[in-house]
């Protein structure tokens, strides 16, 4: 699906005209954000509202919620990690998914409720063969994942993979069947070299290009900086960039794309701050590292969804 080249943090201005807009609390302990001279804290019009009772939501998407387990655990952490999880109590209004590193995906699925579904970190670019240490799609399929995670930043920045051959991966698991969870997001210094939208719109651009439909394609920004290291982006920075990616999504795809595809943030997501996150009316969910490997925090951050639901 071919879009219109990227926008940059330029043409912002032209780009963002008509939208409502309010004012910005942002928080100068975090990294500076490069929006604060633009326009932050930006809101498309309010046709997408009301979808399910909640008004503090943008997006028409049910909230969503990821656990990304990365490269740990054992047969008797997961164990433990699983029996925390079954035994949770979890709001229903959430879609509720867990990435196990791929030897612990038949564990995890033979052992864990069917209330929350699998998701793989990664999967091989096309049909599966000779490809040394490779995992299929059909074999994700196979084993019953549902989702897998592209573009972690993780994957970009230590291992190499680069916007193209990303967008192809993403764009065979959704013609197979599996859902994708589209990650994005800049680096430090990225980001202080004003840089963010550019970065994000860049790397959105790439699967845009690629997908041949956004239907089950979750979006999870993702600054590089926030990724395991506590720096939480404040509410209001994630909420600048998510709503921009809304933008982006609206005017290069189609305004029902925009409302309907649920955009996550990810980055030190933790119990303490998921709730304040979670307020935001463009953080659809969260897609979350190490506070996902404790399971009762990790329901925590799932049933912050209670906190979009304010009086209605
Ligand atoms: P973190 O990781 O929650 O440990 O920062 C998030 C992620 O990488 O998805």
């Amino acid at each position: 699906m071919a879009v219109a080249s990227t926008s940059l943090a330029s043409q912002l201005s032209a780009q963002f005209s008509g939208l409502r807009r309010s004012s910005p609390k942002l928080d100068h302990s975090q990294p500076q954000t490069l929006f604060q001279h633009v326009h932050s804290h930006i809101r498309l019009s309010s046709s997408r509202k009301g979808c399910r009772g909640v008004v503090s939501m943008a997006g028409s998407g049910k909230f969503f919620v990821g656990g990304n387990w990365k490269c740990n655990g054992t047969k008797d952490t997961i164990s433990k990690l699983v029996s925390d999880l079954n035994s949770a109590k979890l709001e229903a209004d959430v879609d509720v998914v867990v990435a196990p590193p791929f030897v612990y995906i038949d564990q995890v699925k033979n052992t864990l409720t069917d209330r929350i579904e699998i998701s793989a970190q990664n999967s091989w670019v096309g049909k599966g063969g000779a490809f040394t240490g490779e995992i299929s799609v059909e074999q994700l399929k196979d084993i019953g994942c549902k989702w897998v995670i592209l573009g972690h930043s993780e994957r970009r920045h230590v291992i190499g993979e680069v916007d193209q051959f990303i967008g192809k991966k993403a764009a065979y698991a959704l013609t197979e069947g599996l859902g994708v969870i589209a990650c994005i997001g800049e680096k430090l210094e990225e980001r202080e070299a004003g840089k963010t939208f550019d970065v994000c719109f860049q790397q959105l651009k790439a699967f845009a290009d690629a997908v041949p439909s956004w239907e089950n394609v979750v979006i999870a920004y993702e600054p590089v900086w926030a990724i395991g290291t506590g720096k939480v982006a404040s509410p209001a920075q994630a909420q600048e960039v998510h709503a921009a990616v809304r933008d982006w999504l609206k005017k290069n795809i189609s305004a029902e794309v925009a409302s309907k595809t649920r955009i996550i943030y990810g980055g030190s997501v933790n119990g303490g701050n998921s709730a304040e996150l979670a307020k935001q009316e463009d953080i659809d969910g969260f897609l979350v590292g190490g506070a996902s490997l404790k399971g009762p925090e990790f329901a925590t951050i799932i049933n912050s969804v209670t906190s979009k639901k304010v009086a209605a």
